[in-house]
């Protein structure tokens, strides 16, 4: 594992990118407008990352972050991620993303969406239920005492084993959420999605923005991932 392949270039996307770069890989970094508008962007992150055309995030990535909003997705080219392991952050949001049937009733999560509309068959969901702010603030060595933890999700054994492979090269340990099914339950409003980063949780709202992160152990998310209920989607807000 080389180079990181990113797919959008926004609050995640370039998150990932300096924990990447920090971490020894490559970066290409891709968004929607072309290599051009992302020079500065990528110049900032160093001289391991350089802007490239989705196209090339997606053909020399060694794994590829896909970071974009999910009504997007439908946009890639047909066929763009086949064969590549696909770290997806995407959440679903109807408000930005539409009305979409099959997600409001339940039928697919929004993962095994995605991964359909890809072909994807190495795909992990991961990184989505982070505030982008708290990535490099929380991220640490192998190895830290205060080292957080971040689920993730997949259907398959071996990409889910890659996946976190990268995730903790990047100073996150991971934490087995189990199938693309059970995505849902580290989607937004669950235990283990935003507030659980933070110091204290449980603050109320008005005072949510003046509380520092804090480290946030596997054990934490595992027990989030557990009281998880499933959300009624059609009625979620940003
Ligand atoms: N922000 C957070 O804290 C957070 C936390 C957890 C999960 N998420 C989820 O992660 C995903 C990304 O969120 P974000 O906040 O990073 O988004 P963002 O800041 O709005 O950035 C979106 C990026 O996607 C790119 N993009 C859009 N359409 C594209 C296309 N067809 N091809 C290539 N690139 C495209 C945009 O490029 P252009 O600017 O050129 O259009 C932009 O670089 C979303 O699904 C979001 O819900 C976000």
């Amino acid at each position: 594992m080389q180079t990181l392949g990113i797919i959008g270039s926004g609050n995640i996307g370039s998150a990932v990118a300096r924990l990447a770069v920090a971490a020894g890989l490559n970066v290409i970094i891709a968004n929607s407008r072309g290599p051009e508008s992302l020079q500065d962007l990528a110049a900032g992150f160093g001289p391991l990352a350089r802007a490239g055309t989705v196209e090339e995030a997606a053909t020399l990535g060694d794994a590829v972050v896909l970071s974009i909003p999910l009504k997007a997705v439908k946009d890639l080219p047909d066929g763009l991620l086949a064969g590549k392991l696909v770290l997806d952050t995407s959440n679903y949001y109807p408000s930005r993303d539409g009305r979409i049937e099959e997600l409001v009733d339940h039928t697919v999560t929004s993962s095994e969406m995605v991964r359909d509309q890809l072909g994807a068959d190495q795909y992990v969901k991961a990184f989505n239920n982070i505030t982008a702010a708290h990535i490099p603030a929380l991220a640490r060595p192998d190895g830290a005492a205060d080292r957080s933890a971040l689920p993730i999700a997949g259907d398959g054994a071996a990409a889910k084993a890659e996946a976190s492979g990268i995730i903790e090269r990047l100073g996150f340990n991971t934490v087995d959420a189990g199938t693309l099914a059970e995505s849902w339950r580290f989607e937004p409003e669950t235990p283990a999605y935003g507030r659980i980063y933070f110091s204290d949780p449980d603050v109320s709202d008005e005072q949510l923005m003046d509380t520092p992160p804090g480290p946030t152990p596997a054990e934490q998310v595992r027990s989030a991932l557990d009281a998880a209920a499933r959300v009624d989607v059609a009625e979620r807000r940003f």
